[in-house]
Parts: C-alpha cells; structure tokens; sequence
C-alpha cells in the first residue's frame, strides 16, 4: 500500500467508501435520476485537473497555467455542442440548481415573474417553487398536470402566460414520465414575449440517444444536468443557439454566480460526452425507455396507479393509496429488500411533502448494469410483493426472501465504473 493513498492517510473514509461500493453493486438502483458512470468518467473526475483555478473561459483565464485547462474545457464545449445540435454550450455550472439560476440572472431582474411547473406536479425547485431562492427572489406563477390525464395542461399554460405575461418559461421537469412537447411551450413563450428555458435534466441522455424529441429550435436556452440518464460526473451544462443568449449566459455564470470551475468534473463531462456520441449510446437510450415500459406494464398490471398511466421516457410515478401504504414506509421496505427508490409527491397529493404518497422509479441504473425487460418484470413482481406485504403489516420475511433473490441477481448483472 502507497504511504500516502487514501487507505493510509484516512482508512476511515476508505473503508466508507467501499461500503457505498458494495452498496451500489448489491442494490437494484430504481433511483430516476441516478446512473452508474464509466470507470474511464471516475478516472477523469478522481485526477490533478482539482488543483487548477481557472476562472474565466478558454483563451480568458484570470490565472496563468491554462495551457491544458483551456483545451480541456474546448474539447467538452465542442462535445456538447456535436451531441446536442447547438452552437453555444457551458459546460461550467457546478450543477442543475446553480444552471438554473444562471438563467435566472441571465434574463431576469428579482421581482419580476417566471412560469414554472409546480414542485408537486413535477417541477424542479428551481422552477419558481416557493422555498427555493428562485420562489423567494422572483415573482413565480405555476403550472400543473390535468387530473383526469396526469399529463401537462397546455391550455392552462397558455392561459396563465397570457395572465401573467411570464419573463421566463421552465419547461421540463424531475418527475414528468411523458414527452415534453417543447414546440407547444415554444409558440406559447413566443405569443408573450418569454424567455423559454427547456431543463432536460432527466431526459439529457434520451435526446443525446435519439430517444426524446430535442428542444433545439423551440427553446431559447437548455439547462441540463451531466449525471442522470447522460452518465455523466455531478455537474451542468447550459446551452444556446443564439449569440445574445449565450453572452448572457456565460456572463452569469462566470463572473455572475460562480469562480473557478470544477476542472476535473470539466474532463470528466468530456468523457461522458464522448461516450454519449457512441452508437452503443443510442442502443442504451432506446433500452432505457423500453425497459422503462415494460416495468410500468408489469407494475399496472400488479394494481398500482401509475400517473398518466404509463411512461414515455425514463420515469415511472406512482400513486400507492389503492395499494393501502404511503410512499415513505413503501421506499424504506423496498430499500431493505434491496430495490432502491424515492419516496416522491404526486399529483394533488393530500399528504405532507415528507410523508407523500408515491413513490419514483427509473431505469437509467438497470439498463447501464445491462437488464433488459424479463429482469424488469422480475423487479415489478417484487415490488408488488413487498408493497402488498408492507400494506398488510407484516413485511420482514418477504423482505428477507426478495433481498436474497435481489442479490442473486445483481451479481449476475455487474454495474459499470465498480471493482
Ligand atoms: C429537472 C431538474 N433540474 C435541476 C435539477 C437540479 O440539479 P442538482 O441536484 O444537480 O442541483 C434537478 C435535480 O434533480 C432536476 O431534476
């Protein structure tokens, strides 16, 4: 062992470390917005790229030594660009939050009002909602789902704009399991006058693989994520067509939010966009929306109230009340039975945000450990048996027994980037 490795100088956090390994190896992930990166993204995102300070953009650095930093951020800059179809990106924000508050001081002054979709019908925070700076600095007005579709009420966004005549329009969201209908917001934003924002978060990866429709050409800016269904390290891109849009936004990235980027996250989007570009990329695109199918089939064919009834992309909402059990005691049993998911809102959820009574699943993580739709039906029955034995109150052996099988299984399906 090196005198100086991290088993030596801190055995405690190393020890830790492998644990969440272990962790993550042995667990079926349904976690919507997680994935499992490369080994070749960890080696990127664990390197010296740390030690630089670059504030400034490539070729306008305020420190000297950028000689590999700067080609470094070009290279992921002309990525973003390649696989997404746009002539401007950012690759600096240090995550989604920080992205879409760039927006918000790219385009707006505090006080002055932005469309989002509300937290509990599937929205980002930072869309407007109410604890959220962006609900507390600016003037939010919001949008939700129809109750009888559980899908987005576009009369209704087009009737708060032309109420509230908007300065800024989210669309997109963090638990939307169907198609973001990006032309539709785009004439709504362009009759008044808004700013229209697509934060494809989510889905990122599923445009980069041809399995969602892109917002290019409809939205004026994108906010995405680099770490949900794009398999990419913890960080943010933003990106433009148009020159003004893209000026205003660098400039509120750096100097506006932020100093010196994350370099090693820099790299390690790189990577992950290189990989995005791949053919296997768009095989792994098109798998995740069909496994994500299949296991919606299976879980409403068990009872289980999807909203909107099924799923278009990654995503899967489900309301447990006809099951007889909240989201919370739910995601703990399954998450003892080693199916990992989020306790989530739903739609005119009656119960506190803490307690809610749903729960969300997806399947960027499985299809990266290379299941395909049996292993998604195998998941969904015991889904059914440990939220059905959770109902009746009487769960632990069922938990035990479905833990067992979950291990036989992960160990047959080894997930990317773990030793
Ligand atoms: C749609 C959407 N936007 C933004 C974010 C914020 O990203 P982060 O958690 O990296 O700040 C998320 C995170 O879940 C998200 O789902």
């Amino acid at each position: 062992m090196a005198e100086n490795s991290l088993n030596a100088v801190d055995p405690e956090i190393a020890e830790l470390i492998r644990a969440e390994e272990r962790r993550q190896a042995d667990t079926v992930k349904l976690i919507a917005s997680e994935n499992y990166v490369s080994k070749a993204v960890l080696e990127a995102t664990g390197t010296v790229l740390t030690n630089k300070y670059s504030e400034g953009y490539p070729g306008k650095r305020y420190y000297e030594g950028q000689q590999v930093i700067d080609q470094i951020e070009t290279i992921a800059i002309e990525r973003a660009k390649a696989v997404f179809g746009v002539n401007h990106a950012n690759v600096q924000p240090y995550s989604g939050s920080p992205a879409n508050l760039a927006i918000y001081m790219a385009f707006l002054k505090p006080g002055d009002t932005v469309l989002g979709m509300g937290l509990p019908f599937g929205g980002h925070l930072t869309h407007g909602w109410s604890v959220s700076a962006t609900g507390k600095w600016f003037n939010p007005v919001r949008y939700g789902v129809r109750k009888d579709t559980g899908r987005i009420d576009m009369d209704e966004v087009r009737a708060l704009a032309l109420e509230h005549r908007p300065k800024l329009i989210f669309c997109g969201g963090t638990a939307i399991p169907r198609t973001i209908d990006f032309p539709a917001f785009a004439e709504i934003a362009r009759e008044v006058d808004a700013v229209l924002a697509a934060d494809i978060a989510h889905i990122a990866g599923l445009i980069a693989g041809g399995a969602h429709p892109s917002p290019v050409g409809y939205a004026d800016v994108i906010s995405t994520t680099t770490h949900k269904t794009l398999r990419g390290p913890r960080g943010a891109m933003l990106m433009a067509t148009s020159d003004e849009h893209a000026t205003a936004l660098n400039k509120a990235v750096f100097p506006g939010l932020q100093g010196g980027p994350h370099n090693h996250t820099t790299a390690a989007i790189a990577v992950a966009l290189r990989e995005a570009s791949q053919p296997e990329f768009k095989a792994y695109a098109a798998q995740v929306v069909k496994n994500a199918k299949a296991l919606a089939e299976e879980l409403a064919s068990r009872g289980f109230d999807l909203v909107s009834g099924g799923t278009d992309n990654h995503l899967i909402l489900m309301d447990l009340t006809p099951k007889g059990v909240g989201g919370k005691p739910a995601a703990q049993a399954l998450d003892r039975a080693g199916l990992e998911t989020n306790y989530n809102a739903v739609p005119f959820d009656t119960r506190k945000p803490f307690d809610p009574s749903g729960i969300r699943i997806g399947t960027p993580s499985v299809t990266s450990r290379g299941m395909g739709e049996a292993e998604m039906r195998q998941i969904g029955a015991w889904m059914d048996e440990v939220v059905t034995a959770v109902a009746k109150g009487d769960a632990e052996d069922v938990i035990a027994r479905v833990h067992n099988e979950v291990s036989e299984l992960t160990a047959k399906f080894p997930a990317p980037g773990l030793s």
